[in-house]
């Protein structure tokens, strides 16, 4: 299975958040967060350590060098900073590597965001586990506490943990077990037992035909999925050439009121090609829907992040 992880594809120069607002961003129990993004590569501040993630040395030693000049004006200290290189192919990822601290401290460590906690693995090659830039999204799940919620492509099921706290019913899909284990104890280290929760290791664009077939509905659905991905069976999916399918599918097991997440780090879909693309779908299921754009946070400025919106259908 090939999966993207989230690339910056902004040309503007790397900017910083500034120490007040990141004490902003603290203050609102968030210990998980940018401090910094740029062509080059970004910043994140993960709990008492940070990682550097560069696409070459010259965007390391600038991004190096700001962190330095950063952490001297919010009078705050790293425990630990890692490197990151991220190579054109995702599929050569190495794991951060140490650069400054204890080397004999665990590569597990647990972040909070609006004070629910996540476990993060700093050694994993792909992602640690948490992608910060659908803080807003989360959040925005939280306020509209669903009942039941389908989250698909659920990765660590961080939208299924926030969902559950605000009282829903939720089922996680992803084609790794591995993460979904991690989802599990994602559940637990918010004092939620998974065994209320529904964990599915398949293939989303198959199982969303059999839920509807045994008419589940949900009143919330996640839709983030990689830009590309190979099923089990060796099926290639690509986002541009299949959201609409994708779409199309999950709105056969939307409620008569259901909120959709769409999102994509696909460089050619912005909001805008989401929008046109999901207002299509709605014409041709004869489904009503109005659409939600969020302001980026101050950590991921424009260009930075996924493309999101939410498709509120009625
Ligand atoms: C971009 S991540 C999703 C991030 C997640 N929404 C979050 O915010 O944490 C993509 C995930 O999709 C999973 N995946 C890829 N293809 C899939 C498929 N066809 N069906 C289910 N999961 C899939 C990958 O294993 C990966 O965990």
């Amino acid at each position: 299975m090939i999966t993207s992880a989230r690339s910056s594809p902004s040309s503007a120069p790397l900017s910083w958040i500034t120490p007040a607002q990141g004490k902003t961003i603290e203050a609102a129990g968030t210990t998980a967060h940018r401090l910094a993004s740029g062509p080059g590569g970004w910043v994140e501040r993960l709990a008492d350590d940070v990682i550097i993630s560069y696409k070459h040395d010259a965007a390391r030693d600038e991004m190096a060098a700001g962190l330095n000049t950063w952490c001297q004006k919010a009078a705050w200290q790293p425990v630990r900073v890692f490197h990151r290189h991220m190579p054109v192919k995702n599929a050569d990822r190495i794991c951060p590597v140490l650069y400054s601290g204890d080397a004999t401290l665990p590569l597990t460590t647990v972040v909070t965001e609006a004070g629910i906690r996540y476990g993060l693995d700093i050694g994993a090659s792909y992602s640690h586990g948490l992608f910060l830039d659908q803080r807003v999204n989360r959040a925005t799940l939280h306020e509209l506490k669903p009942k039941r919620v389908l989250n698909t492509f659920a990765y660590t099921c961080s939208f299924s943990v926030v969902a559950a706290l605000a009282g829903a019913e939720t089922v996680s899909v992803d084609l790794s077990r591995k993460s979904l284990d991690r989802g599990k104890h994602n559940f637990t280290l918010n004092g939620l037992d998974p065994a209320g929760h529904r964990f599915l290791a398949e293939d989303t664009n198959e199982l969303l035909p059999t839920l509807a077939a045994r008419g589940e509905r949900f009143d919330a659905i996640i839709l983030d999925p990689p830009t590309f991905s190979r099923s089990k069976t060796g099926r290639r999916w690509q986002v541009e050439d299949h959201f609409e399918n994708l779409l199309n599918a999950a709105l056969e097991v939307a409620a008569p009121k259901c909120a959709i997440l769409l999102s994509t780090n696909c460089t050619t879909l912005d909001q805008t090609a989401l929008e046109r693309r999901a207002r299509w779908c709605a014409k041709v299921k004869r489904r009503s829907a109005e659409y939600i754009r969020h302001a980026t946070p101050p950590d991921f400025p424009a260009g930075h992040g996924a493309s999101t919106l939410w498709m509120m259908v009625r």
